[in-house]
């Protein structure tokens, strides 16, 4: 294997720890700046989309035939299908690699294949992957720039966007505002970017959840983060309620028991009736209904869920206009 951005051949190889330009890890790594740049590039990226059929043509121009690959390791229904619209939507052409149907079955590694689709052109990388660090390891080695569609436990910062505009299309200001996220934290990588990006803006972020699924651990995730037992206490001053899926596939070794978890945590319309009038349900999805939420309160009218989806393609469109250099 090369050393990372080396040169594939000759001369003394020099190892550099840089990512490429444009990509996007974590939400870690951007300043509340560059958030803000983001959301109002997602705003304008949203009302061309809407304005009419020339404005949509138009928009075609921003990325015209530059090439972006999809890699996904791991399944994914919102964020593959977004990302592909919103690169069509520029203008840009696409091919998905999924691990199953590739030479990844064959035994090619995580980097190999990452110098494959750069060698055949890909200008830039969106990948997904069962690993956390994933998406770093391959921007390590990479020239292109990497975008990080959601790696192992770590982080979502494409999802954590989509979730933070559409709390700007319901709220005022992210400053503030009382956010709860409720339900598996300890797996998600979701809540992770969400509790980045949230301190980042001045948000007041609480965590719910059962000891099993919110360790004592989770309050170090960011300055100011409240951890909370009890969902109906917690709900009263929420402005955002966001329910997060129970990872089963990830509760081997853990004691939780799933009757006490759904009396406990899952929300319920009894439970809405506890919450502000003005509260928005968020959910990233997928979601269980009848597990962490019932499907009245998934389909009611403080549900912004199918929102939220729609909300991936635009800005998904700026993370990617970043990626490539062609932000107005
Ligand atoms: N929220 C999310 O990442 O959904 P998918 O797994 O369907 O992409």
């Amino acid at each position: 294997m090369r050393s990372p951005k080396s040169k594939p051949r000759g001369g003394k190889q020099k190892l550099a720890v840089s990512i490429p330009p444009g990509s996007l890890l974590a939400i870690e790594q951007l300043s509340p700046e560059e958030i803000a740049s983001l959301l109002k590039e997602t705003a304008s990226m949203q009302s061309r989309l809407e304005k009419s059929p020339a404005s949509r043509r138009q928009l075609t121009n921003t990325l015209a035939r530059r090439r972006v690959a999809l890699l996904f390791y791991e399944a994914s229904t919102r964020t593959r299908v977004s990302f592909e619209f919103a690169a069509k939507n520029l203008g840009a052409v696409t091919t998905v690699v999924h691990a199953a149907a590739s030479s990844i079955e064959k035994g090619e590694s995580l980097v190999d294949t990452g110098y494959t689709i750069e060698a055949t052109g890909a200008e830039v990388i969106v990948m997904r992957h069962p690993s956390s660090g994933a998406a770093q390891l391959m921007a390590h080695y990479l020239k292109v720039p990497v975008i990080n569609a959601g790696d192992g436990m770590h982080e979502h910062p494409t999802q954590a966007l989509l979730d933070a505009y559409t709390m700007l299309r319901h709220k005022k200001a992210l400053r503030g505002l009382r956010v709860l996220i409720v339900g598996d934290i300890f797996h998600s990588r979701v809540a992770r970017s969400n509790v980045q990006l949230l301190s980042k803006m001045g948000a007041h972020v609480s965590l719910c959840g059962p000891n099993e699924l919110l360790p004592e651990l989770a309050a170090t995730l960011a300055p100011g983060i409240e951890l909370q037992r009890n969902f109906d206490a917690s709900l009263k001053t929420a402005d955002v309620i966001m329910m997060l899926r129970v990872q089963k596939e990830r509760l081997s070794g853990l004691n939780l028991n799933i009757e006490d978890y759904i009396r406990d945590y899952q929300l319920t319309n009894e439970r809405m009736r506890k919450s502000k009038p003005d509260a928005i349900v968020m959910h990233p999805g997928p979601m269980i209904r009848g597990m962490e939420i019932t499907a009245e309160v998934a389909d009611g009218p403080q549900s912004v869920i199918v929102e939220q989806v729609a909300n991936g393609v635009p800005v998904r469109m700026a993370v990617l206009a970043r990626a490539l250099g062609a932000r107005k």
